[in-house]
């Protein structure tokens, strides 16, 4: 099933007989949905090279079996000698993303290329218009149905050479005595301030042990804290954002963090070992969308990931029902601390 962007980039594109699509040879198909569009795509013009790129592994994961005029690529930054003549966008969750996004990729795109972005209204697609003006000639509105518009304007003046080290903003921390130096890219959580639910989890860590995982680990200031408590631990940040990924490791080196780790995965997917400690304040979005399903699936099989007499201990908005699922794998869990808005939850394994 598309999603309502690709219906409209589908409906687009099908109207004209694929004539919008007919002169162009190498086409870059950025921060796609998960629904594989990209694969309709690649498989009904199989003449054309097509690239799909994305900051978000899940999406990279949902174009397994790519058929070879598809490159699926899922990085930080899309690096590429390659220069393509069409570019389509799906509009990404934040606008400091969408000016981070075409910065980069402008880079790589032929003065004269049609620029189509698409997306959904609410999730304010309608200032991309302003957004391309440093670049491209005024957008026109070419379809609008199901929530969602398509602009299309065309590549005047390609980007500066992209600087990536420019787009971090950075700012300072202090919880109990510790001073943290936190670094967010752009579309990062918590960019350019600390969020409440995790000062709460942070306020009310006791003895961070061994071996621990931050699952989504957003800018990464969860594990750089516990390591800046106890040098001994070994952390590993784990997020389904390449751009999160990135933002963790600078925060680790900008807190002189030497043990800790990444790990670019959906969910668990990607994770082999087993931990002491399992800290998180789990997600509960997928871009603009309320999504639950990603952190009920991380409390079904978190246990299998964690030692014997190991722990969890995660924070969540106190309006979040997570208990049922921490009593029925772990038996028993405590309150460390709640406020009006949040909870911090803490389970044992092997406690009944
Ligand atoms: C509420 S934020 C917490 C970020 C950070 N730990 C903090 O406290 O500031 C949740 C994080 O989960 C990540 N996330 C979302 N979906 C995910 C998934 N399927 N797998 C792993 N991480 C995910 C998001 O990218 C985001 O960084």
């Amino acid at each position: 099933m598309l999603d309502n962007p690709s219906l409209l980039l589908a409906r687009s594109f099908d109207l004209d007989g694929g004539d919008a699509l007919a002169s162009h040879q190498n086409i870059l198909v950025a921060n796609f949905s998960e629904d594989k569009y990209c694969l309709e795509l690649a498989n009904s013009f199989d003449d054309k090279q097509f690239t799909a790129f994305t900051y978000n592994f899940a999406a990279f994961q949902s174009l397994k079996n790519a058929p070879d005029n598809l490159n699926v690529v899922c990085d930080h930054q899309l690096k590429t000698e390659s220069k393509f003549d069409c570019v389509v966008i799906y509009f990404p969750k934040s606008k400091p993303e969408f000016e981070f996004l075409i910065n980069n990729l402008f880079n790589h795109v032929e003065t004269d290329a049609p620029i189509y972005v698409v997306g959904d209204n609410k999730g304010g697609v309608k200032t991309c218009e302003k957004m391309l003006k440093t670049f491209c000639s005024i957008s026109k509105k070419v379809d609008a149905a199901k929530h969602c518009a398509l602009y299309l304007t065309t590549l005047i003046e390609p980007s500066k050479p992209f600087v990536f080290e420019d787009w971090y903003k950075h700012y300072q921390i202090e919880i109990n005595g510790v001073e943290l130096t936190v670094y967010t890219l752009p579309g990062v959580f918590s960019h350019g301030e600390l969020d409440m639910g995790t000062r709460l989890l942070l306020e009310n860590i006791q003895k961070p042990k061994a071996k621990i995982l931050d699952f989504g680990c957003g800018a990464g200031l969860i594990g750089a804290y516990l390591s800046k408590i106890n040098e001994n631990v070994t952390v590993t940040g784990l997020d389904v954002s390449a751009l999160a990924i990135e933002s963790t490791l600078k925060t680790y080196q900008a807190n002189g963090i030497v043990n800790g780790k990444v790990l670019l995965s959906n969910g668990l997917s990607e994770v082999k070992a087993a931990y002491n400690q399992v800290y998180s304040n789990p997600p509960f979005h997928s871009g603009v969308k309320t999504n639950y399903a990603i952190t009920e699936l991380f409390l079904n099989t978190i246990k299998e990931y964690i030692y014997p007499h190991g722990s969890l201990t995660v924070v969540a908005n106190s309006f979040l029902k997570y208990q049922p699922l921490l009593e029925k794998h772990f038996g028993h869990f405590d309150s460390l601390s709640k406020n009006r808005r949040f909870n911090v939850y803490h389970a044992t394994k092997g406690r009944n």
